[in-house]
């Protein structure tokens, strides 16, 4: 299938149009690079062969490549390459293996560790995309997801969604200025507000106000992140709410060792969750 063909293609036009328009280098920290892969330890990926399923601009890429994997592979639907390998250095960039294709359909053969961080909610079908994690997974391989929940997102979703129906049919640069800018504004001094009111009233009671864990552990990064995200929420046209039944249902796939499985609240609005496939 073409990339033009693909359900996805509108989806991933939006998402180059907001990665190409970032500055070069990672939009993560380390330390968010680790959290977002936590129970998983970067000894985990080293020496192995890992595929990143979504890459957008590189920016996980870019910290896993720290992790000195064997081999390093990305999918992205979106014309982002040129902006990706600015991002992690002609070098490193001639070192990694990447694709432009729709991930649901594509087949690159088996890897020691595949991860798909915040794009499967994203897909027409996000199950297609839980299919492809597993399809790369080589036998007793690991992969690991984290998707939006639909616990703990009701702001979002009674907000900020209706919202992004409206704004991801604007011009780009609408969305971002006119919109994201004045709405990640007012979100930024809410979320410093409240880590400030953590550090006298401690994080378990703040956590508990709307979206508090996920604005105490954002307000550790300063104000054009939040615009990024912002502009990300808004401009893209797909979006699913993920509940803990729907990511159950898909590990009790046959291909996944019940044993190894674990799904992970995060953030009180987001799962994390993975495993290893049977041998
Ligand atoms: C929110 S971004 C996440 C990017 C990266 N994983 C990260 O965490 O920075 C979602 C990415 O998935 C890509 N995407 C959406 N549908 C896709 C598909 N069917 N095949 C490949 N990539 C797709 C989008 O173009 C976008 O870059």
């Amino acid at each position: 299938m073409s990339v033009e063909r693909s359900p996805d293609a509108e989806t991933a036009a939006a998402f180059a149009g907001s990665w190409n328009r970032q500055r070069e280098g990672s939009v993560y920290t380390r330390e968010q690079f680790l959290d977002w892969f936590t129970p998983l330890e970067p000894e985990a990926f080293s020496g192995k062969t890992v595929l990143e399923l979504g890459f957008g601009n590189g920016s996980l890429l870019y910290h896993m490549a720290a992790c000195q994997p064997a081999r390093l592979s990305g999918v992205e639907l979106g014309d982002t390459f040129e902006r990706t390998k600015a991002n992690l250095g002609e070098a490193l960039a001639s070192e990694l293996d990447l694709h432009q294709a729709d991930l649901t359909k594509v087949d690159l053969g088996p890897y020691d560790f595949v991860y798909c961080i915040g794009v499967l909610h994203h897909l027409k079908e996000p199950v297609e995309g839980f299919r492809a994690v597993l399809r790369h997974t080589r036998a007793r391989g690991r992969f690991h997801c984290w998707v939006y929940a639909r616990e703990g997102n009701a702001v979002i979703r009674y907000l900020v969604d209706p919202l992004r129906r409206v704004t991801s049919r604007l011009p780009w640069w609408l969305t971002k200025w006119a919109v994201a800018l004045p709405a990640a504004a007012k979100y930024f001094l809410y979320a410093k507000l409240l880590r400030a009111l953590a550090a006298v009233f401690g994080e378990s009671l703040i956590g508990r106000l709307p979206l508090g864990a996920y604005s105490l552990w954002i307000a550790k990064r300063g104000f054009s992140f939040f615009h990024h995200v912002a502009f990300d929420q808004l401009v893209t046209p797909t979006t699913h709410y993920i509940d803990r039944a729907t990511v159950e249902r898909w590990l009790e796939d046959p291909a996944v060792d019940p044993d190894s499985r674990y799904v992970v609240f995060r953030n009180g609005n987001s799962w994390k969750f993975g495993g290893r496939t049977r041998s």
